[in-house]
């Protein structure tokens, strides 16, 4: 079931899962042969060896693909495992331009990683498109967009960004971890690749690490399929399984966690101790136009600053009993962090330096009143 004329919510659930041919099962099989039999030499059906391709990642790939509006699908072991993917289409001493926003591990895996190989990295603003153009690296081979973005919800332009990328040659990447394909679709937008981590919404309850590639040119998808057998940092059948089933659920709790994730701005928005509040949805967020125009609703990711610094920001995070303090986000359940000395750590004295005060909320699917009442309280003693 892969036709494309379904909905998102229909093929969230049967793409790539028919009903397994021999036994009629309706749950895609865990499949667990790491060899496949061959009728005569080569004479195999699809499947060879588990690294190179099985069937319950086939399923995943098939279905995260459809989700995204792509031709193909990769999947990995981890989000970093899909990026670090990505980043062998770099020719040596080439150039990625990233966000100045991007996710902290993002940038410690081309600064620190590539790096040191020969990659070129800029991070820069990339919601100045005139900036952008004006000041290309000639060098460029890759622009690195996230929108919106870990941890400040900055978002950005896809079709700009891609109209000045692809005037110069350069492939476009868009991490759509935190909008995911139920709100957000970049290919459709003009981008060449979308990474995952699957980890987050698209598993959905902090049980599988997971990463993903979706892409819609062939020559592309032979290159990144080469890597992905040959580097090998490949999903086992059961952590595909559970994304699988994570992703039945994505459209439902995307809703939610959409609602829920606008009661908690109500919670903080002028609220004695914050000080500023970041999300998209609000009409003096910065990245408020680009949201609306490329996403279906604006996630369930808030982050805000506290007026008393970083001390109060630490009481807020400890002050929570709902909203777990830890890291990761994404799943059903609510969680609070402290990018700084946390998720972020790895960026300190970086260009993606985060401010000391922030604080990010993955705000889950629990009861709203709960959530409301669990954040009030801990703002109220900061
Ligand atoms: C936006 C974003 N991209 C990529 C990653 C890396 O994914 P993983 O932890 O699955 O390797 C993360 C992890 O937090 C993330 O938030």
């Amino acid at each position: 079931m892969t036709d494309p004329g379904y909905g998102f919510d229909t093929r969230a659930v049967h793409a790539g899962q028919p009903p397994d041919p021999v036994t009629g099962a309706v749950v895609t099989p865990i499949s667990l042969s790491t060899t496949f039999a061959q009728d005569g030499v080569g004479g195999h059906k699809g499947f060879e060896y588990l690294r190179s391709g099985n069937p319950t990642r086939a399923a995943l790939e098939t279905c995260i693909a459809s989700l995204e509006s792509a031709r193909h699908g990769l999947a990995f072991a981890s989000g970093l495992a899909a990026e670090d993917n990505v980043l062998r289409l770099v020719p040596p001493g080439g150039r990625v331009v990233l966000g100045n926003d991007a996710y902290g591990g993002t940038f410690r895996l081309i600064a620190r990683v590539w790096g040191p190989l020969g990659m070129q990295w800029t991070a820069t603003d990339l919601t100045d498109v005139d900036a952008l153009a004006r000041d290309w690296p000639d060098d460029t081979a890759m622009v690195w967009l996230e929108t919106p973005t870990n941890p400040l919800l900055t978002c950005v332009d896809i079709e700009a960004v891609a109209s000045v990328a692809h005037a110069h040659g350069a492939l476009v990447v868009v991490d759509n971890t935190f909008a995911t394909p139920y709100l957000q679709q970049p290919i459709t937008r003009g981008a060449d690749i979308v990474v995952h981590s699957v980890t987050k919404y698209l598993g959905g309850h902090s049980d599988v690490v997971g990463g993903f590639i979706a892409v819609d040119d062939d020559a592309l998808t032979d290159r990144l399929r080469f890597t992905q057998n040959a580097a090998g940092a490949v999903p086992g059948p059961f952590d595909c399984y559970l994304v699988l089933r994570g992703v039945k659920t994505l459209a439902v709790r995307m809703d939610r966690h959409c609602d829920n994730a606008r009661a908690i701005v109500d919670v903080l928005t002028g609220h004695p101790a914050v000080e500023t509040v970041l999300y998209p949805a609000l009409p003096d967020h910065p990245g408020h136009a680009a949201a609306t125009r490329q996403m279906r609703d604006y996630g369930g990711m808030v982050s805000f600053t506290t007026r008393g610094g970083i001390e109060a920001a630490k009481r807020v995070a400890a002050g929570t009993e709902l909203f777990t303090l830890a890291e990761s986000l994404g799943a059903v359940e609510s969680l609070i962090e402290h990018p700084a000395e946390m998720t972020h750590a790895s960026v300190a004295g970086s260009p993606l330096e985060v401010p000391p005060n922030l604080i990010r909320l993955s705000v889950g699917i629990e009861t709203t009143s709960d959530l409301v009442a669990d954040l009030g309280q801990a703002l109220d003693s900061a």
